[in-house]
């Protein structure tokens, strides 16, 4: 099979599954964002790990500024980031249900916010050198097969000097994915850190209501730190920060006690 239709069929397999995932999502938050983003001051980074997100983003300094999260999901994060003073928002979705939502959601918060369904990997030169911050939130790397062609497009997209911040779950965190059990140590069913290749959620993305169900195919990749330092690098980023917490953002239960491992870090760039 050629990249290309490799390519194809993971951004439409991973397309589709997310569409069924926001349904789940959708009845698990039961309007709650809809009826949040009525009330200007709203946000939803308001979890404990977001203190030290809203540090970074107040180091950065968003006022005045053209901002972006991709992906974006149904919004959420991004228009929560407009509190910060930006100017102007876009946000990135291979979802159309997250889009759709993202736009309903901007529609009842009224803030200058606007959102395109697109593979992130497709996105053309409209954007180029356009904005001053581009976010990557939790679960955002891992569905890219190489991130070279991922920080490639974040590159093009920023203007000179423009900052990226990446708030991520740690790769080391995947390793107890798989249905790992501390308690019986059973280290064979862990997923190498080193292995290359494709992964699959088979009972879902319900990272909301945890409900289980059968999973359309989905193909999600294993990237290493060194993986991610080198993309970023070879695609004229400078990196000014790199910190790394034991914090849990996946919602996996079972690493809740590995505090003491690196579970999810900050990276702050600067493109050259
Ligand atoms: C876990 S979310 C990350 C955003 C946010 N942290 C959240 O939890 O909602 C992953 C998002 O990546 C999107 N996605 C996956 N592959 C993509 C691609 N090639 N281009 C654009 N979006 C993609 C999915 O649709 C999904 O909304």
């Amino acid at each position: 099979m050629c990249d290309i239709v490799k390519k194809n069929i993971v951004s439409e397999s991973n397309r589709a599954a997310w569409n069924q995932a926001l349904k789940y999502h959708q009845k698990a938050r039961n309007n709650s964002l809809q009826i949040g983003f009525k009330n200007p001051k709203f946000t939803t980074l308001n979890r404990d790990c977001d203190e030290i997100l809203i540090n970074e983003i107040k180091n950065i300094n968003l006022t005045g500024k053209t901002i972006s999260q991709m992906p974006c999901n149904n919004g959420r994060e991004l228009l929560s980031l407009m509190h910060f003073g930006a100017k102007e928002g876009l946000g990135f979705d291979i979802s159309d249900l997250a889009i759709r939502e993202a736009r309903q959601l901007t529609e009842i918060s009224k803030l200058n916010v606007k959102f395109e369904r697109v593979d992130i990997l497709e996105i053309d030169e409209t954007y180029n050198h356009y904005f001053d911050f581009i976010y990557v939130s939790e679960g955002s790397l891992q569905w890219f097969p190489d991130l070279n062609d991922y920080f490639s497009v974040a590159s093009r997209l920023l203007k000179k000097d423009g900052k990226i911040l990446i708030f991520e779950i740690h790769p080391f965190a995947y390793f107890f994915e798989n249905g790992f059990d501390p308690k019986k140590q059973n280290f064979e069913k862990m997923t190498s850190y080193f292995k290359k290749g494709s992964y699959n959620y088979n009972d879902g993305l319900d990272y909301v209501g945890g409900v289980k169900y059968e999973a359309k195919k989905c193909y999600w990749f294993m990237h290493k730190i060194s993986d991610i330092l080198n993309a970023i690098l070879q695609n004229k980023i400078e990196i000014q920060k790199f910190s790394e917490y034991n914090m849990e953002m996946a919602n996996n239960d079972s690493i809740k006690f590995l505090d003491k491992f690196p579970l999810s870090y900050i990276l702050v760039g600067e493109k050259k």
